[in-house]
């Protein structure tokens, strides 16, 4: 069944079996390998080194788009193969490892990454994994379910080592569209301005000769793992919804607003399900991965056009998705995230963009990665990417985490991933804050009066107004900025030992 997946002949010869094709790479090398948000992941090679790592030294860098599924990052770092890992992760064992210093995880912006690969600034790809729905009369790999960096980890490694999943539809071929930057000093402007429009190729175009193995599988991509809306995140969509027909009214956006991007996440996906109700129509999306509510809002009508770099969905839908590929073929377009994240496309197409907080400070700063200031938690992913470039860049957590030990509003962020240059609007359940136009001490009542949980107002403004009679222009004071965070290291809460009591006005 596989030979009318090699379209290329001669190439026939190179179907090995996994420990064959793993057997390529070698202890110190850096691995390039498909996979973004649990999608397209190579579904064997994997579990090949962790078996080998057993009898032998095997220790890797190990670079793919974004994180993986099929516990891929969980076996491999068990097996104790991954050395170095970049740019973004999201499995609990290689958490620890990361945040044990056992592992060194580079948390990058996703659309860098190959920028850096292809100015020799990090270590070149050695070997190159893809998972592939086929591969072309010319040797070109038509990917699956993600692009991420696959197209330029093929490119720029030595040799390529190419999974066909048999489980993937052929119908995916032609939802993707490869480009890439010219090299400089011939760089050109990237030729897009629309998030609809093709402006490459539906195959990563490498040389035949590069694929030393082609390995046969048959395994379906892990599903999501966002929850489904519930109470809080619906109230968090209403509050969004709600300033969007305000911005709409007000003659700054029209109905069908400005492309949306939306982070990865329970939160996010459950906010974008929100516009399924909304009474926005046209809406075209230009993001990096799409989540169950990309999919409700196609079929809601809502959104006529979807451009990423990965599909990730629940099981539910992920079998809908594939089983129907020819309904959405003309509305999905699949891209590298190079050029998904791009800078340059994000600020010409006018980006609202939807990311999620660990928590965020009284001005407007925002921590996405980093627990309790020290442990990562995934890594900062396209975020950085979206939010620096966007036209309308929002933020959006619940008020509170951990039963309501933490309070996701803090006087100061223990680690800045978003600036307050770069975040327009929060969101919490309890409402909205629109920082736009407004300076660090008017920022800081916003958040506190819409944003902050009650149980944790009033010990904020309590902080606010101390630290402004200090003085400064971001007041604060800085031997009790972080003391929220000791007393949750120490206490197990930031809940204050007295309840602090109203100031006069
Ligand atoms: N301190 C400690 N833990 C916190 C916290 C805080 N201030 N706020 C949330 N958490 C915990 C939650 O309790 C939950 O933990 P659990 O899984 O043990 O219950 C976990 O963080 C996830 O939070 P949740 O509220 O379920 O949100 P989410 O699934 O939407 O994930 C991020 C939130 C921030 C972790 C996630 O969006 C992320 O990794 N973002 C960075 C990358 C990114 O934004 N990419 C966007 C482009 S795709």
């Amino acid at each position: 069944m596989y030979k009318e997946r090699i379209r290329l002949a001669r190439l026939l010869d190179k179907v090995v079996s996994a420990d064959e094709a793993a057997a390529l790479i070698r202890d110190g090398m850096t691995v390039g390998m498909s996979g973004f948000t649990r999608a397209g992941d190579c579904k064997e090679v994997p579990f090949a080194l962790a078996r080998r790592a057993a009898t032998e030294p095997l220790r890797i860098t190990l670079m793919t788009g974004a994180s993986l599924g099929n516990d891929i990052d969980k076996v491999l770092a068990q097996a104790d193969v991954i050395a170095r890992r970049l740019p973004f992760q999201s499995d609990e064992t290689l958490r620890r490892k990361i945040n044990a210093g056992e592992v060194m995880f580079i948390d990058q912006h996703l659309s860098e990454t190959v920028e850096q690969l292809r100015s020799g600034q990090i270590a070149p790809v050695d070997v190159a994994v893809v998972e592939a729905v086929a591969i072309t009369e010319q040797g070109g790999i038509i990917p699956s379910t993600s692009v991420g960096n696959s197209a330029s980890f093929a490119m720029l490694a030595k040799k390529v080592i190419v999974e066909i999943n048999l489980n993937m539809p052929l119908e995916l071929e032609g939802l993707h569209d490869i480009y890439f930057p010219v090299q400089r000093p011939y760089r050109q402007p990237i030729p897009l301005i629309s998030a609809e429009q093709r402006i490459g190729l539906p195959y990563i175009p490498i040389d035949p000769e590069k694929i030393a193995a082609i390995v046969i599988t048959a395994k379906d991509d892990s599903p999501s793992n966002a929850l489904p809306p519930d109470a809080g995140t619906r109230q968090i969509a209403g509050h969004l919804n709600g300033f969007l027909a305000r911005e709409v009214s007000a003659g700054r956006l029209s109905p069908a607003l400005q492309p949306l991007q939306a982070g990865i996440g329970t939160i996010s996906n459950a906010v974008l399900h929100g516009l399924v109700d909304s009474p926005f129509h046209d809406l075209k999306m230009y993001s990096e991965v799409l989540q169950d509510s990309t999919i409700e809002l196609l079929d809601s009508g809502r959104l006529a056009f979807a451009s990423a770099s990965s599909v990730t969905l629940s099981k539910q839908v992920y079998q809908r998705f594939l089983s129907n590929l020819e309904q959405y073929r003309s509305r999905v377009l699949l891209r590298p995230q190079e050029i998904s994240n791009h800078p340059e496309i994000l600020r010409r197409l006018g980006l609202i963009t939807i990311n999620t907080a660990l928590e965020c400070d009284i001005y407007g700063n925002v921590n996405s990665t980093h627990v309790s200031g020290t442990h990562m938690m995934n890594g900062i992913g396209g975020s950085g990417d979206f939010a620096r470039n966007a036209h309308l860049s929002v933020f959006v957590t619940k008020s509170v985490a951990k039963g309501g030990n933490i309070s996701s509003i803090v006087p100061m962020v223990a680690h800045v991933d978003h600036t307050e240059h770069d975040v327009d609007i929060i969101v919490t359940e309890h409402g909205l804050a629109d920082l736009r136009g407004l300076a660090p001490r008017e920022r800081a009542q916003q958040i506190i009066a819409n944003c902050a949980d009650p149980e944790y107002r009033e010990l904020l403004c309590d902080y606010f107004r101390r630290a402004a009679r200090n003085g400064g222009h971001t007041p604060h004071l800085v031997e009790e900025a972080l003391s929220w965070h000791l007393h949750y290291r120490d206490q197990g809460t930031m809940r204050p030992a007295q309840p602090v009591q109203p100031l006069a006005a």
